[in-house]
């Protein structure tokens, strides 16, 4: 067990996983927050009400803006930033991030115009490093209230991968161990894609047999960009994929689901995005996806109507109907 982890980021999945892992005996948590007004609210409260809120942040969990402080003897880091803060995150923060420490992603993105994943940017920003993707159906709200989860913690290293295991799992929080880096992490970005095309749907009234064709297709899309990527399709019918495309599809507080739903039912994307609390990842990776997809030439017919409506205004009840309509192929 290691002595001490940081977590870098303190959103809702931050402070979910600094409650994971302070429920393990033995283990030193601290969250490092980018802002110093959040680090002495939170450390004062020990509560994230606007994110999480009712959550109690364990009153041994370090909390600090800190940076030098939270990653003293810290054998583990842990990467809670939105995919498209965390290069200039990490860069800024690289001098204290010394050392060879393993990194847990918990990122769910992809970059835009380099089109790097999260492991990716870390290997770069921080030097090549051992890292860890932890990923699958995981809602923070759920899991700081210790309600049942299971994920994947996915690396190349079989090891690493049992090691964070072993720290991080607990009563109700399963995790597997998986090879796929490749594999995991493109499914916890693209899940965020379909996540909006269902909240469309649901915006748009259209019930529940759309968003089931829609979450069946979209990870058969997922699996088909994956795959030319260099991924295993065995992950997408794994918790990190098919897993995670559910919750984020079906969750009423799913931040994905929302964005899509809010244009589903008339509002602009400038408008929504204005008045969210959180980063709903799907938004910039649509970007990301369809543009690697268009130069690869992968068949995306879903992320393509998305990035569509939420990039060229183009009507969601429109996008549906060139969806149904385009030519059957099978
Ligand atoms: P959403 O908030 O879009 O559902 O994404 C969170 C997540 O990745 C859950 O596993």
């Amino acid at each position: 067990m290691p002595s001490k982890t940081t977590i870098l980021g303190s959103g809702a999945m931050a402070t979910a996983c600094a409650i994971l892992l302070a429920d393990h005996e033995g283990q030193d948590v601290a969250i490092w927050a980018r802002n110093e007004e959040t680090a002495s609210e939170l450390r004062r409260t020990r509560r994230n009400e606007r994110l999480l809120p009712g959550i109690v942040i364990p009153h041994h969990v370090q909390i600090t803006h800190d940076i030098a402080a939270a990653v003293e003897d810290a054998e583990f880091l842990v990467a809670a930033i939105p995919s498209q803060y965390l290069r200039s995150t990490l860069e800024s923060l690289s001098k204290y991030l010394t050392g060879n420490r393993p990194v847990i992603s918990v990122v769910k993105g992809m970059e835009n115009e380099t089109f790097l994943r999260p492991s990716q940017i870390i290997e770069e920003t921080l030097g090549s490093r051992a890292v860890v993707a932890l990923s699958g159906p995981s809602h923070a709200e759920e899991i700081a209230r210790r309600l049942p989860a299971s994920v994947v913690a996915a690396s190349g290293d079989v090891a690493l991968a049992r090691r964070v295991q072993e720290m991080i799992s607990t009563d109700r929080f399963r995790v597997y161990t998986n090879q796929d880096l490749i594999g995991v992490e493109l499914a916890g970005a693209l899940k965020n894609v379909i996540g909006i095309a269902a909240g469309i749907s649901d915006g748009l009234g259209y019930g529940d047999n759309a968003k089931s064709a829609l979450m069946t297709r979209g990870i058969v899309e997922i699996t088909r960009f994956g795959m030319a990527l260099g991924a295993e399709p065995d992950t997408f019918a794994g918790l990190a994929g098919i897993g995670d495309l559910i919750t984020t599809c079906v969750s009423p507080y799913g931040r994905n689901r929302m964005v899509g739903e809010r244009l589903g039912k008339g509002e602009s994307l400038a408008q929504i995005l204005k008045t969210m609390d959180a980063v709903a990842e799907g938004v910039s990776t649509t970007r990301a996806v369809y543009q690697l997809a268009e130069k690869k030439g992968i068949d995306m017919p879903i992320t393509e109507q998305v990035y569509r409506v939420l990039f060229e205004g183009l009507p969601p009840a429109e996008a549906t109907d060139r969806l149904m309509n385009r030519p059957v192929r099978g």
